[in-house]
């Protein structure tokens, strides 16, 4: 027996191949049949399963619950439980105390411009009178003084605010006024125009 006739590992092994060829063919390629893992077939088959059904859940479909509409929905309705429970816990409704109702009032009077003809301190400049004094031309009760903040004095230049400011916000320039600078005593305070408040 010659060596020939007796293929050695590698030739036999070559030989198997061949057999194990399967039909596809290209341009003289031809496809070895070895298919993967048994297992492994079946993760990837598992796997394109899974991801049929978690890209409809995930987008959602009519019912669900999952769509952006139910979502938003889901997230108001929350929010609105949150916030009913906050009232509740404030007694009935978010309201302010009283030295929250003054600084509201403090800021509001810079940021609407009050200062420009009542001064910084509200001592009152060549425009508007003094509002420290407890002199008052359009009267000095909660009502008269929200009113005038209201309606404002176009001719005589004092700015109506009813378009530009809540009414919650003008009661609040009312107390502001009326609580803390009355008496407040700024520098250089403009003389009292109007009537002394009783
Ligand atoms: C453009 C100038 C101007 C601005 C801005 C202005 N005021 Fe006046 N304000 C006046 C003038 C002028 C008067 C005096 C009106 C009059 O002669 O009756 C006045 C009067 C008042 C009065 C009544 C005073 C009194 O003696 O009867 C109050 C209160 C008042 N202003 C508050 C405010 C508040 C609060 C702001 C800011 C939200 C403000 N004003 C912004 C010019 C202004």
């Amino acid at each position: 027996m010659t060596t020939e006739s007796k293929p050695t590992e590698k030739q036999d092994s070559k030989a198997n191949q061949t057999e194990d060829i399967t039909s596809h063919e290209y341009d003289g390629i031809k496809e070895l049949n070895n298919p993967p893992p048994y297992w492994i077939t079946l993760i990837f088959l598992a796997s394109i399963a899974f991801s049929m059904f978690y890209v409809i859940h995930f987008h959602g479909y009519p019912g669900n619950g999952k769509d952006q509409k139910s979502e938003y929905e889901q997230k108001v309705a929350a929010f609105e439980k949150k916030k009913a429970a906050m009232r509740k816990e404030a007694g009935g409704g978010i309201e302010l105390s009283a030295s929250e109702i003054l600084a509201a009032g403090a800021k509001l009077y810079t940021d609407k411009g009050c200062m420009a003809c009542h001064g910084l301190e509200g001592e009152g400049n060549i425009i508007g009178p003094n509002l420290t004094d407890n002199y008052w031309i359009n009267g000095c009760s909660e009502e008269e003084v929200t009113t005038m903040i209201r309606e404002g004095k176009p001719e005589k230049g004092m700015t109506p605010y009813k378009n530009v400011m809540t009414d919650e916000h003008m009661e609040h320039l009312t107390q502001y006024i009326l609580q803390t600078m009355i008496g407040s005593e700024p520098a250089n305070p403009k003389d009292p125009q109007g009537e002394e408040c009783q």
